[in-house]
């Protein structure tokens, strides 16, 4: 099967320009000035840009929590992805306690296919430290696993630091890339309680209970935990002016620190958990951990992503239903189950609030959403390239176009998104997964079409 995609504005992190590309089997086969290949398809994509298949690394997707599940599972959340123009995801296998790292990814393998809709690979989440699971990261390895999550906070999933440690040095023994829940667990544990006692029970209190040195004493503590094991690290969802402080103040010191956030980190703030007098509950829909900001850490992410401060931006999506999932807190706000939709939207706020607005150009926009998010977990060049031999994972995109953002409308599996009645500007045409058009004229074509994607060593090399 072949395409020739005429007259595209072709984007990468490196540069812009307009060319033909054709796919072939599969892969980018060729680009160029007025190629000519007797192709099965040619569409002329004149006034559109090209985007590389976006690649969110962060997703949770049919995760079980102590009392109820994720709203999307891998066919909704990957069908989503595709809509929104992501063609592949990074999600995270969690090892459960008295378990293997193999179960827990056999257990995900078993969730992802046959179902999945993009392409899908896992970072593997550490959180019972023994003898098995070290010899078991040599497995991971031939599996393609090359990146793993360890948390500072949630009891459930917390390691000491002297196991942050001992694993640190494993991970580097296999060149993979480590990144880290950074909240002060002990501290948001306590500063729960102290909210409870004085009767503060309501979603406004969440933020209160995770203030920003909650994670800026963390991402302290990583980094210095990093900087003994001579680890380059990745700190995932970084949500503050304060942390981004102490990240300058380690790679000042020569340290290799890789840095995510997420869109909504930049768009929404703090304000929003007060609710409205009608509906004082209505903030549960904002629930997350690290929580949402203030204003002048938008501003300070914002200014991290033009200054090449910060290096990816992934959607940390983790839906749950307001009515019946939020509600879980309803008489408590540290009971409401934590996370935010977001897979389906990430390219068109980043692309409305970022290029749209000139804060970023498209090139950086594909530098943040799928090219350093390839090279630092194992993808690059078969992921988030527009080069001859990379898989065509390709967005038509429709700059022009404009939308609003409706739960009513979003295919993602939820009944809600923190981003009702947001005005996007630019919008996915097409989508090519690995040359097959899965989306055409903003429709899904196909649902089961994503495979797995075994990953190779992470990348140390920052950008820039
Ligand atoms: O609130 C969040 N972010 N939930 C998802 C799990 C995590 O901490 O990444
Ligand atoms: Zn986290
Ligand atoms: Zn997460």
């Amino acid at each position: 099967m072949s395409v020739l995609l005429k007259n595209g504005r072709i984007i990468t992190a490196a540069q812009s320009f307009t060319a033909d590309l054709l796919i072939e089997d599969g892969k980018i086969a060729a680009l160029g000035q007025g190629l000519h290949f007797k192709a099965d398809e040619c569409m002329d994509v004149s006034g559109k840009l090209i985007f590389p298949g976006f690649i969110d690394a962060h997703t949770h997707l049919d995760m079980e929590t102590a009392v109820t599940r994720t709203a999307d599972d891998f066919a909704s959340g990957t069908q989503a992805a595709l809509l929104g123009g992501t063609t592949t995801i990074i999600d995270f296998a969690t090892q459960d306690r008295g378990h293997t790292l193999k179960e827990a990814f056999s257990v995900w393998q078993k969730k992802a296919e046959h179902k999945s809709a993009c392409d899908y690979a896992f970072h593997m989440a550490i959180t019972d430290w023994n003898p098995q699971t070290r010899a078991e990261m040599k497995d991971m390895q031939e599996l393609g696993v090359s990146s793993y999550k360890l948390y500072m906070a949630y009891d459930n999933l917390r390691l000491r630091d002297d196991v942050i440690f001992d694993i640190m040095l494993e991970i580097k023994r296999q060149h993979a890339m480590l990144g880290v829940h950074c909240e002060n667990g002990d501290l948001v544990n306590g500063l729960i309680r102290r909210q409870l006692r004085q009767g503060h029970t309501a979603p406004l209190y969440h933020p209160l209970s995770r203030p920003a040195e909650v994670e800026a004493e963390a991402v302290d503590r990583y980094l210095t935990l990093a900087s003994l094991a001579d680890l380059p690290v990745n700190i995932v969802h970084l949500s503050t002016a304060l942390s981004l402080e102490k990240v300058r103040a380690a790679r000042s010191k020569g340290q290799i620190v890789f840095v995510e956030t997420c869109p909504q980190y930049l768009l929404l703030d703090d304000r929003l958990y007060a609710g409205t007098q009608a509906d004082p509950f209505g903030g549960a829909r904002y629930v997350c951990s690290p929580p949402l900001r203030s204003l002048s850490d938008q501003q300070a992410l914002w200014q991290g992503l033009i200054d090449g401060e910060i290096d990816t931006v992934s959607t940390d999506h983790c839906s749950f239903n307001y009515h019946g999932q939020k509600e879980l807190g309803s008489n408590d706000f540290s009971q409401i189950p934590n996370g935010l939709p977001g897979i389906e939207h990430r390219p068109s706020l980043m692309y409305t609030a970022g290029v749209a607005t000139g804060r970023i150009s498209p090139e950086r926009l594909a530098a943040l959403l799928a090219e350093n998010i390839a090279k630092q977990f194992g993808l690059y060049p078969q992921k988030g390239a527009i080069q001859p031999g990379s898989d065509a994972d390709l967005v038509i995109w429709q700059p022009e176009d404009e939308g609003i953002i409706r739960a009513a409308t979003q295919r993602q599996q939820v009944d809600y998104t923190p981003y009702e009645g947001f005005k996007t500007k630019g919008r996915v045409s097409d989508v090519y997964l690995r040359g097959q058009a899965v989306v055409r004229q903003g429709k899904l074509k196909t649902s089961n079409a994503g495979r797995y994607v075994s990953r190779g060593p992470a990348s140390y090399r920052r950008p820039l």
